[in-house]
């Protein structure tokens, strides 16, 4: 908006009506003429019987009332507009015969003042003026009082002073809102100050703010505030200060406990799930290892065996076909054996606890090699050596297996790129694929793969993040961002 020329307020957009009673057409319509040219909307009325069927078309702010009247006087005449407008104002117009009634009328209701014939139309306009200025500062008085009224919210005016260095916020009024939030009523609180009022505001950070906006007049943030005293129970407000013309105040405040109360629940349950979620993993991530344990341990022993006794067999038999089926069932025996070596190192990542994470990955890498149609560069020199502690080197592990999986599963891409950077105190692990991508956000509160979800949950466990990028079309980029302890192993 435009300082120098604000926009009207509501008030000053509606027509300025004026109501011109006189017998004299000649005066009326001169008097008129002068109200249009200064951008009143002027009506004429002849008699006291046709001003006050105009009252009936339309409301009126001023009235130029001429008080000698064919049919009725000016005195009667003023009482019937009042009780029809009560908020008309009359300016009586009025010749030396009348004068003596007419200054008697100026101390009537009503009445803003009286001009001799013929008027002096710069002090007439000068009294419309002032009749429709006090209007419409009463008016927007009016509004203004009926919305704080009816405001949800709680609404208190203080007034500040300053007593012996001190200052004070003299409670002036609260609208009704405040009372049904408080419980506390008005009249109790009035002519007292906020501190005397609300005694346990002063050993909050609202006291210090408070006295620097009356001070230096500067902003308070609004903010969440915890109250309770003798008579507020334990309550959650949002709350707002606002300078006020004549050193006032206006404090607003809304009740949030419910609000607040949710938030608190919602933020328990979010960690208890958190918690839940890493129990889980690190659950899982024993289960795996106990699994590849017995697979290896007891399967691959009895594998072992059972190859060492077709061995056996084979040199026991002289039979050439017999010789030759031993020989099919020792191949078979292998690919089994490869099969299971395959599984347990799925199951468990290769000695994460001893091998650099460059050579870890790497490895991952090269399986991924052997089976993926896709051409896979893998950079990781800049962490090449780097040992990081176990738990990260398995989230990072998991990771790298989940987004490879999926790329494997459902880019289509031609080439993708893995790396491991150093970043300050983060390791940075990147797989990018230029695959046909997808839209992330279409998989928000989905019921799909686990494999995503399960990515975030891991890099949570051990304080890193991982982002993605997708778009149909333009490949998939995956990266976690891993901190690295001070003193990592080695
Ligand atoms: N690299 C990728 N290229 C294209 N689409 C992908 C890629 N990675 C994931 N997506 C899409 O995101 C979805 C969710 O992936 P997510 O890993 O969470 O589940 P999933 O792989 O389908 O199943 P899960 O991992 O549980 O076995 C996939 O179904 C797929 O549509
Ligand atoms: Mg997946």
């Amino acid at each position: 908006m435009d300082r120098n020329n604000p926009a009207p307020s509501w008030r000053e957009q509606q027509p300025r009506r004026i109501l011109v009673i006189d017998d004299n057409p000649a005066m009326a319509s001169s008097m008129a003429e002068v109200l249009e040219l200064e951008g009143y909307a002027p009506e004429i009325a002849r008699t006291g019987r046709q001003a006050l069927e105009a009252c009936s078309h339309a409301s009126f702010g001023a009235a130029l009332v001429d008080i000698n009247l064919p049919d009725i006087s000016g005195e009667a005449l003023i009482k019937k507009l009042l009780s029809r407008q009560p908020e008309i104002s009359c300016i009586i117009i009025t010749g030396h015969a009348s004068l003596e009634s007419a200054v008697n009328a100026v101390s009537a209701p009503g009445v803003a003042g009286y001009e001799l014939k013929p008027p002096d139309m710069d002090r007439v306009l000068a009294l419309c003026r002032e009749i429709f200025a006090r209007q419409q500062a009463q008016a927007e008085a009016r509004m203004f009082r009926d919305i704080i009224g009816n405001m949800q919210n709680g609404i208190y005016i203080y007034k500040m002073e300053t007593r012996g260095g001190e200052d004070i916020f003299r409670f002036l009024t609260g609208n009704p809102a405040s009372v049904q939030i408080t419980g506390v009523p008005v009249s109790d609180l009035i002519g007292k100050t906020m501190f005397e009022n609300f005694p346990k505001l002063k050993e909050t950070s609202i006291a210090a703010q408070y006295a620097a906006l009356a001070r230096e007049g500067h902003a308070v943030t609004p903010g969440e505030l915890l109250y309770e005293d003798h008579r507020i129970p334990r309550k959650w407000f949002f709350v707002k200060a606002f300078p006020l013309p004549d050193h006032c105040l206006g404090v607003m405040f809304e009740d949030i406990t419910n609000r607040k109360i949710m938030e608190l629940e919602l933020k328990q349950r979010e960690l208890e799930l958190q918690i839940l979620s890493h129990k889980t993993l690190s659950l899982q991530e024993k289960e795996r290892a106990r699994l590849a344990r017995e697979l290896h341990d007891e399967l691959g022993q009895q594998l072992t065996a059972l190859r060492w006794g077709l061995d056996r067999l084979e040199n026991k038999v002289d039979e050439p076909a017999h010789k030759e089926q031993i020989r099919a069932l020792t191949h078979a025996l292998s690919a089994v054996t490869r099969h299971l070596r395959g599984i347990v190192k799925g199951l468990r990542p290769p000695l994460l606890d001893d091998l650099p994470i460059d050579l870890a990955l790497q490895s991952l890498v090269d399986e991924f090699r052997d089976m993926a149609a896709f051409d896979i560069r893998a950079d990781f020199a800049g962490v090449a050596g780097l040992r990081i502690p176990e738990q990260s080197a398995t989230v990072a592990y998991r990771i790298l297996q989940e987004s490879l999986t999926n790329a494997l599963r459902h880019s289509h891409a031609t080439a993708v790129l893995v790396s491991m950077t150093r970043e300050q105190d983060k390791a940075v692990l990147r797989i990018e694929d230029d695959g046909r991508g997808f839209d992330p956000e279409s998989l928000r509160g989905a019921s799909g793969g686990f494999g995503l979800a399960g990515m975030r949950e891991r890099a949570a466990l051990c304080g890193g993040a991982v982002s993605l990028q997708s778009r149909p079309g333009r490949g998939t980029t995956v990266s976690l961002h891993l901190p690295l302890t001070e003193n990592p192993k080695g």
